[in-house]
């Protein structure tokens, strides 16, 4: 196991995610909220931060559990940190080095750059500079503009760089984590799909054993996923609920139900569209949609929760990214939701939480679905927003606009999907427009709605681009939609990134 020390660069979890990808497992913590208890940890690596080792409100963590007693990587604010106060000099850069350079001298017959040689192209982001090495420091790389790019401490296992490993545009970045961490440091490389399968299943059982559990499935990956290791784990105990709120795409909910029982899970479907659409009448306001849909699933949820006799937790899909974010550096982020204090908690929320998937990426959890067994068409689906159709239908919700939108929605997905393109796409979706347009059809003329398809590209929806489908694509899904959907008369394609754009339309 490994300990990453986050000083709050935006590559910590980029430093994790290759560490992962070594079959390593490593865990993120704050600088200020290190573990007392460290026994767990066989090295330890120091991220990179915003601050200057030399401002006053920089990050100053006490390191004396870890320094001589653990291999430890300092990266590029680290490297800097533990220069500036062991007898080092850290100064202002003239020049801010930012972007991608070459090592131009390596240090011969070092491990640290074992496979590595000189040319190799690193990715630097910083304004200061190690002027002078700490104490017992040993030069091991230099750029042209960057002397002490990578140093160690004689006596210590202790190595420091100043550029990026973790990024993808240090060509070597993955070899120089490994021969630190297995070489070096002798960190087992044995976290894989099936040992996460393991450790995890007995550890659910451990934890839960004869209790009962509720999870609410969504038809995405995670709850999917969450959902399959406690029944695994805990069998018939597991109780899922599956809410339909009226806003799926078209034939969702017979679908992944159907896909649910045939996986052996013990799920209950709900049907609760008419009460969702009913309590969304009139309702235009994006946030007042989601709040309606929100309040809506807890009453549903709860309902059902409340039948399960003696029930005592309550199961959810979250990924690491949301727990990271929780114990920030910046502190857990203010987004906790209203609702959840208006009038008392709900009765499930007063369960104990479990969280299988609690210390994976999102791609490992994919990873991990594969390893149990799952449909790689479950696993392989696109996002979907928990309001469903709802923020994609722009203004109030009546029941034929969904049935509008779901049979455009289902030409379109299912048109990428035989032109090979639903793969290659991050998410896909089509949105209502709020108004008509004129056409002709025969010798009529027309006066219906628009509709808009949206695809990106993405890895994580903060950043997106439009993806450049194919013209002929486009052309027969048009086509399509106009003859096939009554009351779309015309359909046009989204060419906005994100930002300035988002992906949803409301
Ligand atoms: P935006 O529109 O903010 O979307 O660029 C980024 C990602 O988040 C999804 N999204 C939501 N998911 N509830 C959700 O569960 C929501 O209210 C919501 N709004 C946006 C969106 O589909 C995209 O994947």
């Amino acid at each position: 196991n490994v300990l990453i020390l986050d000083f709050g660069s935006q590559y910590t979890q980029l430093i994790a995610r290759r560490v992962r990808e070594l079959n390593i497992f490593c865990e993120i913590f704050p600088f200020n909220q290190i573990p007392s208890d460290l026994s767990a940890y066989n090295a330890v690596i120091l991220s990179g931060s915003p601050f200057s080792v030399r401002a006053e409100d920089a990050p100053q963590p006490d390191l004396s559990q870890i320094r001589g007693k653990k291999p430890l990587l300092a990266v590029c604010y680290g490297a800097q940190y533990l220069a500036h106060f062991s007898g080092g000099e850290v100064a202002p850069s003239n020049i801010r080095e930012y972007g991608r350079t070459n090592l131009s001298y390596i240090e011969a017959g070092e491990l640290f750059f074992e496979g590595v040689s000189e040319g190799s192209q690193v990715w630097m982001s910083h304004s200061d500079t190690i002027k002078q090495l700490p104490t017992n420091g040993v030069k091991l790389a230099s750029t042209k503009d960057v002397e002490n790019a990578a140093y160690r401490i004689e006596g210590e296992t202790t190595y420091a760089i100043q550029f990026h490993p973790e990024v993808y545009h240090s060509t070597d970045g993955s070899k120089i984590l490994e021969n630190f961490l297995v070489r070096i440091a002798g960190v087992q490389q044995t976290f894989t799909p099936n040992a996460f399968v393991d450790d995890i299943v007995a550890e659910l059982k451990e934890k839960i054993k004869d209790d009962k559990v509720v999870l609410g499935l969504s038809g995405g990956v995670d709850s999917t996923v969450a959902a399959v290791l406690l029944n695994k784990a805990i069998g018939k105990n597991l109780y899922c609920i599956f809410v339909n709120n009226g806003l799926l795409r078209k034939n969702e909910f017979q679908n992944v139900l159907k896909q649910y029982e045939g996986m052996g899970l013990n799920v209950k479907g709900v049907d609760a569209s008419s009460r969702f659409i009913s309590e969304l009448a009139g309702e235009s306001d994006p946030e007042g949609k989601r709040k309606i849909i929100g309040r809506v699933f807890i009453e549903v949820f709860d309902d059902e929760a409340n039948q399960i006799e003696d029930v005592k937790w309550l199961a959810q899909g979250t990924i690491y990214p949301d727990v990271i974010e929780s114990i920030s550096v910046k502190g857990p982020s203010a987004t906790i939701k209203s609702h959840h204090n208006v009038g008392g908690l709900p009765d499930f929320m007063k369960l104990q939480i479990v969280e299988p998937l609690r210390m994976l990426f999102k791609d490992e959890v994919r990873r991990v679905g594969a390893a149990l067994g799952i449909h790689a068409d479950l696993l392989g689906r696109h996002p979907f927003p928990g309001p469903g159709l709802a923020i994609r239908i722009l203004g109030d919700i009546t029941p034929e606009k969904v049935s509008i939108l779901q049979e455009v929605d289902s030409i379109y997905i299912e048109g990428l999907k035989k032109a090979g393109l639903y793969d290659k796409v991050w998410q896909a979706g089509a949105i209502l427009l709020p108004i008509n347009s004129v056409g002709v059809m025969g010798d009529e003329r027309t006066y219906e709605k628009v509709v808009a398809l949206r695809a990106v590209e993405s890895t994580d929806g903060m950043t997106a681009d439009w993806v450049h489908l194919p013209y002929d694509f486009l052309m027969n899904i048009s086509n399509e939609i106009i003859n096939k959907v009554k009351g779309v008369n015309r359909v046009v394609y989204d060419i906005s990134s994100k930002p300035p754009a988002t992906i949803e339309w409301e």
